[in-house]
């Protein structure tokens, strides 16, 4: 098999309405409207409403979908017991794989009625579920408006400032979807079995955790933060890069000349390291950028600034990547609804390497 297919690199393996990645670096569009618009101007809640339902909410059914949201806050006394019970040094993507499998107990999707109903339960669930495990069931009746500042009070325990807010909401927007990248085709595949919902997000927060893709993130944190300044980090990185070693938070699967997160997250990652009075993470972030592209000609992804980014909003590293999955689960539920309604079993072939066919040897003779 060439190294062009391996991965299935440059294989069309379905067809979607729901996003374009542009492979160029400019094109990122969800059902049509460029990444730049929706982060500009929409909030997270108007994207979760044009994947689920392919179009932009009017003022009342964006309302109705932040009440939605808002009462889907709340967790079965079963979840809540399977997450308190789980050990506060657990790695919280296991957590929330956890959670939505016990969430997927107490309220299957046969109770629920159709796909969206529970895309809109998981959304409204999945920060609950981290704060519950890390600050216990009384966060839960924090009075807090928008799903963003929800998010960051259910990370930090305590009220965000606008600023970090309204960063947290473009994060989301930025993370919401992605094509066919490895999460999302995880669910699709388990969609086409007709495993139920849960199924599907419970997989695709398995794959989404790997560093090669959602753990990224946290990766692109633990390096940045091993240095002490700009100078450091240049000289470490032209080490690392001669040692062969992977710089966390660069390259892409299907970009080639830019990720077009990436400016939105920098800019970001500079306004609230500004507000903060601390420049030093974003100067080390810009030194290992201007290396990676003098010496590979290879660019930051959204993982790379979304990491100071969220660090200097004062969110854990390890929460980094759970940020992902609460954003994400959208693009992954609007999949598995486009995957179900024109389903078949995804199934491709395998080039066969091993060897050839040969004669059963009874135990007894085997040497
Ligand atoms: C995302 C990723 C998995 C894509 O992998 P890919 O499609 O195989 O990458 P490419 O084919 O473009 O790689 C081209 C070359 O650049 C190298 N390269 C790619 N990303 C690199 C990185 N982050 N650091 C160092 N070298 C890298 C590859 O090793 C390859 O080198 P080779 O030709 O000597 O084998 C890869 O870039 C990576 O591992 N990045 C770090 C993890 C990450 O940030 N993931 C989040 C993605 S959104």
């Amino acid at each position: 098999m060439s190294k062009q297919t391996t991965g299935l690199r440059g294989v069309k393996a379905g067809s979607t309405s729901i996003c374009t990645v542009g492979a160029e670096g400019h094109g990122l569009h969800y059902r049509g409207y460029t990444i730049e618009d929706l982060a500009q101007y929409a909030c997270f809640e108007e994207v979760v409403h044009l994947l689920l339902w392919g179009a932009l909410p009017t003022e009342r059914e964006l309302d109705a979908l932040k009440t939605q949201l808002r009462a889907h806050r709340q967790l079965p006394d079963l979840v809540v017991r399977v997450l308190r019970s789980l050990p506060s040094d657990a790695h919280p993507m296991d957590v929330l794989r956890t959670g939505v499998s016990a969430l997927g107990i107490a309220e299957p999707e046969r109770d629920l009625g159709n796909g969206v109903t529970v895309a809109v339960r998981l959304l409204g669930a999945l920060p609950s579920m981290l704060g519950v495990w890390h600050l216990g069931a009384d966060v839960l009746d924090v009075d807090v408006d928008d799903h963003a500042t929800y998010i960051l009070y259910m990370l930090k325990a305590e009220t965000p400032s606008e600023l970090e807010c309204r960063m947290m909401d473009a994060s989301l927007i930025l993370y919401a979807e992605h094509e066919f990248n490895a999460s999302t085709f995880t669910a699709r595949v388990c969609a086409s079995t007709l495993a139920d919902f849960y199924g599907c997000i419970t997989g695709a927060i398995g794959t989404l955790s790997g560093p090669l893709h959602g753990g990224a993130n946290e990766r692109a944190m633990e390096l940045i933060e091993q240095f002490e300044t700009p100078e450091d980090a240049a000289t470490g990185v032209r080490e690392m890069l001669a040692r062969r070693e992977l710089i966390m938070g660069f390259g892409h699967g299907v970009y080639r000349v830019r990720d077009p997160r990436n400016a939105i997250i920098k800019n970001w990652a500079r306004q609230v390291s500004e507000a903060m009075g601390d420049m030093s993470l974003y100067e080390i972030s810009e030194a290992i950028e201007r290396v990676m592209w003098d010496e590979k000609k290879l660019f930051p992804n959204l993982d790379f600034y979304s990491a100071t980014a969220y660090h200097m909003a004062g969110i854990e590293t390890a929460l980094f990547t759970p940020v992902f999955v609460l954003s994400r689960c959208s693009g992954w539920a609007a999949h598995v609804v486009e995957q179900r309604a024109d389903n078949r079993l995804i199934r491709p072939l395998a080039e066969y390497t091993g060897v050839e066919a040969r004669d059963y040897v009874p135990i007894e003779d085997r040497g």
